[in-house]
């Protein structure tokens, strides 16, 4: 069957649209006034000024053709851009923005993008950090002052978030995204989302948020970058699509199609994903941008032997805009002269992008005016939700007991040495981890400022040294590393890997520290003083030697301009750690891919409801010969500096049926209480997990429906409450159809991915 027939057989199989799920708002760019402004600009519009506007260029790479490199004012002039990115200053947008409302025929505005992925000036821990607060609201307060400061220089879009989930920390880009989890990464998505766009498009600190890269990019084979994919329609559905379903509902303005082939078809030409999905099933109404060249490499990925069929593939299915390729731009008006295109597809795009433009107001404001003087106050707002962003990002993974009491918080003591030791202590570029926007690395505060700041403060010594490099081998720096931690009375390691080693093109074979810096925690943990490791990293890091023989790790990914003062803090208990992993981490990079949502296997190693009639054969299971089968770190782990007790789960119901749920009628409660056993206040990111047995199709031993991050005093209980509805019970099912169906339901409230005993509950016809 040729695979244009079987698409169009595929599309007719398809279920009817899924119900979205309930919308904060409906998208402010799709508004009976917008389309009759859209109508009026597209009968005056010719062929050629249509495709200017799918058109997209980076100012500093110009690849259309006929004009001077770096210079777009012929081009825009001519209606040939629609869209502009990396001009990233008042100056330059203004400028630009002059050549098309003042110099092109129609007076059509310019709209500018740049990669705002973890702040714009003020530079917020990286996605995968952001990602460990389970803090949605936190983050979108981060995604709020990124908006604030990129449209204050004209730039009104930006490609972020990266909602790809990542199950590989050998893919760079999983630093980018929010993790391996469908429903936190959901989360997350609506709060980029919210702090973007704000209250309303309209607004002149709003900016369109960018959903990418759709889809499946993240499960790259190998982890290897821009690599193909294979996903299976259920699991696309079930895992990789959610998250995108999530930001559009939220009303996310655009998406960016992927680089990677699905299932042999190029992200950026796939007509199922682009137009069946997003379009029919999801009703989207902004518009798709293509990811930098991706149509040309359609080229290269083996389906187009040119670039006019390339440009036909990529817009027939349904990219709007071409970033970068120069193919729309040479070829798309001849495509829809001999009719290879239809010229409705090309309103339809121009439409689309027009939409989003007017929702900004660009047409009224197109300029921003310079930049006003730095307001003190603001910064230190500013810089409080980055300290606080850092803070919640971080991880304790180890806290053992050393001489009695678990080694951290620090306790700060007069006449106490403290030495610092790794190449990551100081080093401020390597803080901003990768996109780091307008950032500039003279905004960091590193690791040693602070301690050093608390040190003279407290009247505390203080030595540092790098030890060695972040990627090279030096030993030079060893002895004098083991000198100062053998002086002290407590040893702060800084290490991991550089802030470039994650992050686009930054895929690692390796999840091991870099360079020589395992010999140098072995060489300073030698020294007999107790350890505190902390770990800076784009990716979960495969440190087994240190989670067997040093006391206290703390994950501190790459955390911004705060870096230091939040580090501090922590360390010293100013502020209590309270992040939980969004990754599993690995023993071994062998392991890989390893995430907590896997199916059970036909021979389980383990047996996680505790049904003995699923024992399997000691020797017959799932999993490796020579590697302990479970991860280093479970997805949800994170320390506190106290300690909580959860009581059993209580569910509302015994049994409860599958058609009422679908149909909306029934959902269940659920309940546990928790309560800080310990003598100081914390903070406990309360989960919920559930499993599905008897269905259609097989479903993961457990899922994440629920989280509540909740502080408690010491001492004090709290019933934590969660309900279960449609949205969290159905799944994918045998038909490709999204409902819940009857079986065993079991339901965990723990504290990780592997805590807890679960309620079960009967899921009737
Ligand atoms: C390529 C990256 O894949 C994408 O994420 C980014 O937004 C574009 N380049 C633009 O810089």
């Amino acid at each position: 069957m040729n695979p244009r027939a079987r698409l169009l057989i595929a599309a007719l199989l398809l279920p009817p649209a899924a119900p979205l799920a309930s919308s904060a708002r409906a998208p402010d760019f799709d508004t009976p006034q917008i389309e009759a402004r859209v109508d009026a600009l597209l009968a005056r519009m010719t062929l050629e000024e249509k495709v200017g506007q799918v058109n997209q260029f980076a100012a500093d790479s110009l690849t259309g053709p006929g004009k001077p490199a770096g210079n777009a004012d012929a081009l825009i002039r001519r209606g040939e851009i629609g869209s502009l990115f990396n001009v990233i200053s008042a100056a330059e947008t203004n400028a630009f923005q002059k050549e098309a409302v003042e110099g092109s025929r129609l007076h059509i505005p310019i709209l500018f993008g740049y990669d705002i992925i973890h702040g714009f000036h003020t530079l917020f821990p990286i996605p995968l950090g952001l990602s460990a607060s389970w803090d949605p609201g936190m983050v979108e307060q981060t995604a709020r002052v990124a908006a604030q400061e990129a449209s204050r220089e004209g730039v009104r879009w930006t490609f972020s978030p990266m909602v790809d989930i990542a199950r590989d920390p050998r893919w760079g880009r999983i630093a980018e995204g929010a993790g391996e989890d469908p429903y936190l990464g959901s989360a997350f998505a609506r709060a980029y989302v919210r702090g973007y766009q704000g209250a309303s498009l309209g607004d002149a600190d709003s900016i369109v948020a960018c959903a990418k890269h759709f889809v499946g990019y993240g499960a790259a084979e190998g982890g290897r970058e821009y690599n193909t994919t294979e996903i299976s329609e259920r699991t696309l559905r079930d895992v990789y699509l959610p998250p995108f379903h999530a930001a559009v509902d939220e009303g996310a303005g655009t998406l960016m199609s992927a680089f990677n082939s699905l299932d042999g078809v190029p992200s950026s030409a796939n007509l199922f994903t682009l137009t069946r999905v997003l379009r029919d099933e999801w009703g989207f109404r902004g518009f798709v941008v293509s990811d930098w060249t991706s149509i040309q490499e359609i080229m290269l990925h083996g389906i187009a032997d040119d670039g006019a069929t390339a440009a036909r593939k990529a817009f027939v299915a349904g990219v709007d805009m071409d970033m970068q390729s120069d193919l729309y731009l040479k070829y798309l008006a001849g495509l829809v002269r001999s009719r290879a295109v239809p010229a409705s597809r090309l309103d339809e795009a121009v439409r689309r992008i027009l939409r989003v433009k007017l929702a900004l107001g660009l047409f009224e404001r197109p300029y921003v005016a310079p930049p006003a003087a730095v307001d003190p106050d603001a910064t230190r707002q500013r810089e409080a939700i980055a300290r606080r962003a850092a803070e919640e990002s971080f991880v304790l993974l180890e806290n053992r007991k050393v001489g009695g009491a678990p080694l951290l918080p620090l306790a700060a003591a007069r006449g106490r040495r403290i030495a610092l030791i790794g190449p990551l202590a100081d080093s401020a570029t390597d803080m901003l981890g990768s996109w780091s926007g307008a950032s500039d690395a003279g905004g960091v505060v590193t690791l040693r400022t602070s301690l050093a700041a608390r040190a003279q403060r407290e009247g505390m010594g203080l030595a540092y040294e790098p030890g060695t490099t972040i990627r090279g081998a030096p030993q030079e720096g060893f002895a004098k590393a083991v000198a100062a931690a053998a002086g002290a009375d407590v040893v702060v390691l800084a290490l991991g890997e550089s802030g470039h080693a994650s992050g686009e093109a930054s895929s690692r074979s390796s999840l091991d520290l870099q360079g020589n810096q395992e010999q140098l925690l072995e060489a300073v943990a030698g020294a007999g003083k107790p350890v505190v490791l902390v770990v800076f990293s784009g990716r979960p890091l495969a440190i087994k030697w240190a989670s067997e023989n040093v006391p206290a790790i703390l994950e501190a990914w790459f955390p911004g301009y705060q870096a230091g003062p939040a580090l501090e803090r922590v360390l010293f208990g100013d502020a209590d750690p309270s992040g939980r992993l969004s990754v599993t981490v690995p023993r071994s990079v062998g392991q890989v891919p390893l995430y907590y949502n896997s199916l059970n296997t036909g021979r389980p190693r383990a047996d996680p409801i505790g049904l003995g009639a699923e024992k399997a054969d000691p020797y017959y299971v799932t999993g490796y010969i020579d590697q302990t089968n479970t991860p280093l770190y479970p997805f949800g782990h994170g320390l506190t500096y106290t300690t909580f007790g959860y009581s059993a789960v209580r569910v509302s119901a015994s049994s409860i049926s599958a058609r009422a749920i679908n149909e909306g009628r029934a959902h269940l409660d659920v309940s546990a209480e928790i309560e800080n056993q310990g003598a100081r206040a914390g903070t406990e990111t309360v989960q919920l997990y559930i499993r599905m047995r008897g269905t259609s199709v097989a479903r993961p031993v457990r899922e994440l429906k629920g989280f509540r991050r909740e502080q408690l005093a010491p001492g004090e209980k709290r019933r934590v409450d969660f309900t279960l509805g449609r949205e969290e019970l159905s799944f994918w099912n045998i038909d490709m159809r999204d409902v819940a169906e009857p079986g065993s339901l079991y339901v965990w409230v723990a504290a990780d991915s592997t805590k807890g005993t679960p309620a079960r509950v009967a899921i009737t016809e």
